[in-house]
This record gives structure tokens, sequence and C-alpha cells, in this order.
């Protein structure tokens, strides 16, 4: 187990992942990205040829042959650089559809509850403070409104897929992540709120380390 944990949860596009790797960098903790874990096994399921279907047991026998990492900042497969693959479109699709599985989402939680080796950890996904690390330290809900988290996709995937796609995109997966049984998408009762739609990264850093001190 991690020492100290600070949470981040909140929908797609909120700005997590960028305010949760320069907070990790600043106060030199370790950086778990859950949604890049996600992926990941995403990517394996989809090329082995699974979809949402799948029964518990397919997806179990491919998982236990599994392995993921992290180094420098990038995301191993089965010891294959997966990094640029695991952000496309497709596989965020499956990502979001795998993710529902009780068998995917257990499997995760024990390599989660490993991350950081020890070290301080700044986590960051959907279920980081209400289920992986329910007594981290500090959590935060980041969030933002649905078009300006669908305009930031739009522009990250430059021009990759129209804005009405995006927008689709996002809602899709806010609907799939909030509405599903096991561990949903919603903020902890204990976890600070910030709404980053109108704000830069400057000022949702400053908001947490005021929280910190
Ligand atoms: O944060 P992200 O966009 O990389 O996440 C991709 C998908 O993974 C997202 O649709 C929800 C899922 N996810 C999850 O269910 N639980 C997490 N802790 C992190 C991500």
């Amino acid at each position: 187990m991690p020492k100290k944990v600070i949470a981040i949860d909140g929908p797609a596009g909120a700005g997590k992942s960028t305010v949760a790797k320069e907070l990790a960098k600043r106060l030199g903790y370790d950086y778990l990205d859950s949604g890049a874990l996600y992926r990941a096994l995403a990517l394996k399921l989809m090329l082995a040829g699974l979809d949402g279907e799948a029964s518990d047991d397919r997806i179990m026998n491919i998982l236990k042959d599994t392995h993921i990492e992290f180094s420098n900042g990038k995301v191993y497969l089965d010891k294959a650089d997966v990094s640029e693959r695991i952000r496309t479109p497709e596989t965020g699709h499956y990502t979001s559809v795998f993710s529902s599985k009780k068998v995917v989402r257990n499997f995760l939680l024990v390599l989660q509850k490993k991350a950081g080796n020890g070290a301080d950890l700044v986590a960051e996904g959907r279920d980081m403070a209400t289920v992986v690390f329910p007594d981290a330290s500090n959590k935060f809900f980041i969030t933002a409104n649905v078009d300006i988290r669908a305009q930031r996709r739009f522009n990250q995937l430059n021009g990759k897929i129209s804005f009405a796609d995006a927008l689709k995109d996002v809602q899709e997966r806010d609907k799939r992540d909030s509405e599903r049984t096991v561990a949903p998408l919603m903020k902890a009762p204990d976890a600070i709120e910030i709404d980053t739609s109108h704000k830069d990264i400057e000022t949702v850093l400053s908001e947490i380390m005021r929280e910190l001190a």
C-alpha cells in the first residue's frame, strides 16, 4: 500500500490527467493513471476478438496471462509499448465497455492497490476515492461541463473526429461510466469538487495545493 494517497476522480475530459500528472511532479509523488490500466486491458481483450458479450470465464482466461507495466511515462502490455494505441477512440470505446465488468475491475483492483510500491501517490480515475483508496488522505472530484469536455477531446484528437462525434463520445462514456453497477463514477461524499470549465491548470493546481496545506 502507498503511504499517502491523493485521489482524483472525474468524468472524461475534465482535465484530471493533466492536473494529476503535474501535481505528482510538483509533490515528488508517484502517479497512477488507472485509466491507462483499463485501456491496456481493453486493448488486449479487443485484440483477442472479445466484445461486451464475452463471458467472465473467457475474459479471465486472457487476463491471467496479461502483464501491464508503467515505465518512464509509457505503458507496456505484455512487454510491448502500447502508449499510443490505448488512446485511440476505438480502444476508448472498448475500455468503457469492459471496465463495467466486475471480473476486469477485480483484476485491476489488486494491481492498483500495489501502485507506488509504498511511495506517496497521486491516483487518478473514476473510483480512486470511493473503491480503490477509500482512506486516501485527500480526495478531489474534478469536473467540467459536457460541451467544454467535448471541445477538449476534439482538440486533443486533432481533427481525427468531428465535434459532434466528440460530444456523442463524451456523453456515451459519461452514461456508461456512471450507470454501471460496479464502482460507478461518482463523487465520494468527502471529496472536494472542482469545476475546471473556466479555469486553467495553474488555477486548479493552486486550489488543490491550498487544500493540501
Ligand atoms: O480516464 P480515461 O479516459 O483514460 O478512462 C478510460 C475508461 O476507463 C473510462 O471510460 C472509464 C474507465 N475507467 C474506469 O472505469 N475506472 C477507472 N478508475 C479509470 C478508468
